[in-house]
């Protein structure tokens, strides 16, 4: 496993083949141990997402007095604390680099008659929690952050709190999801509305467990519990945020097959392919199946002539994550890459607008920044370089991908960050290439 501050240098090779058995998807492992944590009963979670971030939700979530022990590798068995079972932590509650854990937790804290206080690392301490904030607030939550963008560190004093009906200025799974959770225990119905849906998995867990939720994709109305939610066993679904760097690696290497097994396709995280799909990937999904609600199939991807496509509005909640790695596809590919309506990225573990742009420069591709996406203009040849991940896991993947068609070597700086997400990134990289000797290289 990469360590602290490691070089990873990546250089091109013949052929890309093999199975990928990936991690759990992020989004659903903070929701399930989050909601499970609050089920009266045991539930075993299996393929929990073994990355930085979701260990995050974890330890925060035992800080608050949830048993949660490991029960093999990858499986966690949650013992749920049911209506106001948690407990005030004895220190402040750390959610590392991920907004997910902040966000989603925070929602759920204004409701405890207790006081939390959340930080996170640098990177979580300067993105907006004002979006978070101030709905809570109107829910009559206490919860401050610091400067004019309500920074974290957050400090929430819990209390009762009553359900809003309120229209979200934009479209944030994470934001949608802590309102939700601070619905859960207030007083009277929480109604939101969406402007484009954005990923759905908190509505499908919550109704599975028994919720009283609709949804119609738009807009969800959420009824206080009356009874606490009931424990959920389930096996989390392959990471399609994941998956990308590997779709994304077989189409555009000249000579590849790979296969990526148990890949979650929830409609609302299935961007990525789609614009794959328009850009020309030979792509296949196949054996369709449903685990807790949630979609799930293998995707075959081989090599493939890409075309430049043009990304914008109701697309861009569909693979906000993707876009590091659609914008390698779109180097690749023929013809101009647009990508608009993403000033979101601005606001992600980098400004991914601006580490994109830079990064790929550095490689020789032709990029215009906009305020709201990039343009690429696509189809030269990349030129192996020095490169720097920003701090950014999607950049320190997206950029090794990038360096397997390079001609020359590619060094990529602080590569160890992948493990927010992915800590077996590297290891599967390797596996999939014929001549494992010298493709990819660590060094501290
Ligand atoms: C996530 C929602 C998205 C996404 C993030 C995970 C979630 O963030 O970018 O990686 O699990 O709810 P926003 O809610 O800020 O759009």
């Amino acid at each position: 496993m990469a360590k602290q501050d490691t070089t990873i240098t990546v250089k091109p090779c013949p052929r890309l083949e093999g199975e990928i058995a990936l991690p759990g998807d992020k989004s659903i492992s903070h929701r399930a141990a989050i909601f499970n944590s609050l089920a009266e009963g045991k539930a075993e979670v299996r393929n929990f997402a073994p990355g930085k971030d979701c260990l995050a939700t974890v330890s925060c979530l035992k800080a608050l007095g949830v048993q949660i022990s490991r029960k093999g590798p990858g499986n966690l068995l949650i013992s749920g604390t049911g209506s106001n079972g948690l407990r005030e932590a004895s220190n402040v509650l750390d959610a590392h680099n991920s907004a997910t854990t902040m966000r989603l937790l925070s929602g759920l804290l204004s409701s405890q008659p207790f006081l939390s206080v959340v930080t996170g690392d640098a990177s979580l301490r300067s993105r907006p929690m004002g979006r978070l904030i101030k709905p809570l607030q109107s829910m009559g939550g206490e919860i401050y952050g610091r400067g004019k963008d309500s920074f974290a560190p957050l400090v929430i004093r819990g209390g009762k709190l009553r359900g809003i009906e309120f229209l979200l200025p934009l479209p944030s799974a994470q934001i949608k999801s802590a309102i939700l959770l601070a619905g859960l225990s207030a007083q009277g119905k929480t109604v939101l509305h969406q402007p484009v849906p954005s990923r759905d998995h908190s509505e499908r867990l919550l109704k599975r467990m028994g919720a009283h939720l609709e949804s119609n994709g738009a807009s969800i109305s959420l009824s206080p519990l009356t009874s606490p939610l009931s424990p959920l066993s389930l096996c989390i679904p392959g990471d399609i945020s994941s998956a990308a760097y590997f779709l994304v690696a077989g189409a555009i290497h000249p000579n590849a097959r790979v296969i990526i097994r148990n890949c979650g396709i929830n409609p609302t995280r299935t961007g990525i392919i789609d614009a794959l799909l328009a850009m020309g990937a030979r792509l296949r999904i196949e054996n369709e199946r449903l685990e807790a609600d949630e979609p799930l199939a293998d995707i075959v991807v081989e090599s493939s002539e890409l075309r430049g496509i043009e990304v914008a509005g109701d697309m861009i909640p569909r693979l906000i994550d993707e876009i590091p790695i659609l914008a390698v596809a779109g180097s690749v590919a023929k013809g101009k890459t647009v990508i608009r309506g993403a000033a979101e990225l601005r606001v992600k573990e980098s400004d991914r607008i601006a580490s994109v742009s830079q990064e790929l420069s550095k490689m020789g591709v032709e990029v215009e920044e906009l305020p709201d996406g990039m343009v690429i203009h696509g189809g030269r040849l990349l030129l192996g370089a020095e490169v720097d991940t920003h701090s950014d896991h999607r950049l320190a993947m997206s950029l090794a991908i990038a360096g397997l068609i390079a001609e020359g070597e590619t060094t990529i700086k602080h590569a160890q960050i992948a493990q927010v997400s992915y800590p077996s990134f590297w290891q599967d990289l390797l596996s999939l290439q014929a001549e494992q000797s010298n493709t990819v290289a660590f060094s501290n």
